[in-house]
């Protein structure tokens, strides 16, 4: 059995405060947001190749340039069913800030029109982050402001709300199987150290819901000890963006699995996952506040979640589908008339091109569109590439 990790001063100090124990959730969002000791909130984690985990945009210029006319359809659609009023292209969890950049400086460079008619609006809760991308923002063209979700809330926007890898980053309630009930995890501090036990069962108003996701009734093949994750935060989050927006769009781009997937038997341990200096890790309880925690969506959670919240689903698609769709071949075919004096971009241009896209990983990331008011035309990202 792995020794269980010591607790540092700052979380056993919290875990007394709260009577030795808390619920999973109350941990993650600790470990991720507290703006002196969390992973984002503090600043500490960076993000990219060379950071502590890479994501689509950190690869470079191509995942922008390939989204931006997906964004462009929808912001343009506003633009004629609100002429003459302004729109904002809103980034939910912008993270190094490279991924508004880029996108401001397309929309400024090749649709110079509705450039002129859109401010950037960045939501990032961490002081941490938000110093970054504040920096890295410095020479966009575009206006730009940073607000929480509830200021947007008192002025709502009409645009395209952006949530890349954000909705992964919102703390997960987890629970364990002991074959009878369904228990909330707690993690609790034992001597000094750091444990995750179970806690009381559900009950009959929180287990309700885990009949839809397939938990229940029980499945023998699931034995005592079975853990898995629910998304507690997904409704209040949806809720705060859907009053920020009033009309428009939102696309969800984030690891997720549809429930048959999420919480099929086999998964005994749910999705659950630490980063940190390019490693993975299965512990969420080595040096809290040093890795990313991150767990995968439930497709099904997040669209009922949706409904009632006033999003209805337009669409959704894996992202090499949607990336194929926007052109990604043709771009990759473009790069072979590229001056060979570039050589090293190039290779580098197409090996990210070929990540974005490759099933095993980030391939395998689902786009999922969302519309607050009118649906508008099929999302290019939802077309036949060879439509396009
Ligand atoms: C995994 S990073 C993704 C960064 C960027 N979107 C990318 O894909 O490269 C998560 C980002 O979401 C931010 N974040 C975490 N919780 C958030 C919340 N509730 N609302 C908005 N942003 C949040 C983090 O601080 C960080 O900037």
């Amino acid at each position: 059995m792995t020794p269980l990790p010591a607790a540092p001063p700052w979380l056993a100090q919290r875990l007394e405060q709260a009577g030795g124990a808390v619920p999973f959730a109350t941990y993650m969002e600790w470990a991720l947001h507290d703006p002196e000791h969390g992973a984002y909130g503090s600043g500490r984690l960076q993000v990219g190749p060379r950071g502590d985990f890479a994501t689509s945009p950190s690869l470079g210029p191509d995942f922008a340039a390939l989204l931006a006319p997906q964004l462009v359809q929808w912001l343009q659609e506003l633009a004629e069913q609100h002429p003459g009023q302004p729109l904002a292209l809103v980034e939910t969890g912008p993270g190094e800030g490279d991924l508004a950049l880029q996108l401001a400086e397309a929309l400024a460079e090749n649709w110079p029109a509705l450039a002129a008619r859109t401010s950037l609006v960045l939501v990032e809760p961490n002081p941490g982050m938000a110093a970054r991308q504040r920096q890295r923002l410095a020479v966009c063209p575009l206006p730009c402001r940073w607000v929480g979700l509830a200021e947007l809330a008192a002025a709502p926007v009409q645009g395209v709300v952006l949530a890349h890898e954000v909705l992964d980053a919102l703390a997960v309630e987890r629970i364990v199987w002991d074959g009878a009930h369904w228990r909330q995890q707690l993690l609790e501090l034992h001597q000094g150290l750091l444990r995750l036990v179970p806690g009381e069962p559900l009950g009959p108003q929180a287990e309700a819901p885990l009949t839809a996701l397939g938990l229940l009734p029980a499945n023998p093949q699931r034995p005592p000890g079975w853990t898995t994750e629910l998304h507690p935060g997904l409704q209040p989050w949806l809720q705060a963006a859907a009053a920020g927006l009033s009309a428009g769009r939102m696309l969800v781009i984030d690891y997720a699995h549809e429930a048959w997937r999420y919480y099929a038997p086999q998964r005994a341990n749910g999705t659950l996952m630490a980063y940190r200096g390019q490693q993975a890790s299965d512990d969420p309880l080595q040096d809290p506040g040093h890795w990313d925690l991150t767990a995968h969506l439930c497709i099904e959670s997040l669209v009922a979640a949706g409904d009632a919240t006033g999003w209805s689903l337009v669409g959704q698609r894996r992202q090499g589908e949607a990336l194929l769709a926007l052109g990604l071949a043709q771009r990759l075919h473009g790069l072979q008339h590229q001056s060979v004096g570039q050589l090293a971009d190039l290779l580098s241009r197409r090996e990210a091109l070929l990540r974005l896209v490759d099933p095993m990983a980030l391939g395998d990331f689902r786009w999922l569109a969302f519309s607050r008011g009118p649906a508008g035309a099929m999302p290019l990202f939802l077309q036949d590439p060879s439509l396009v």
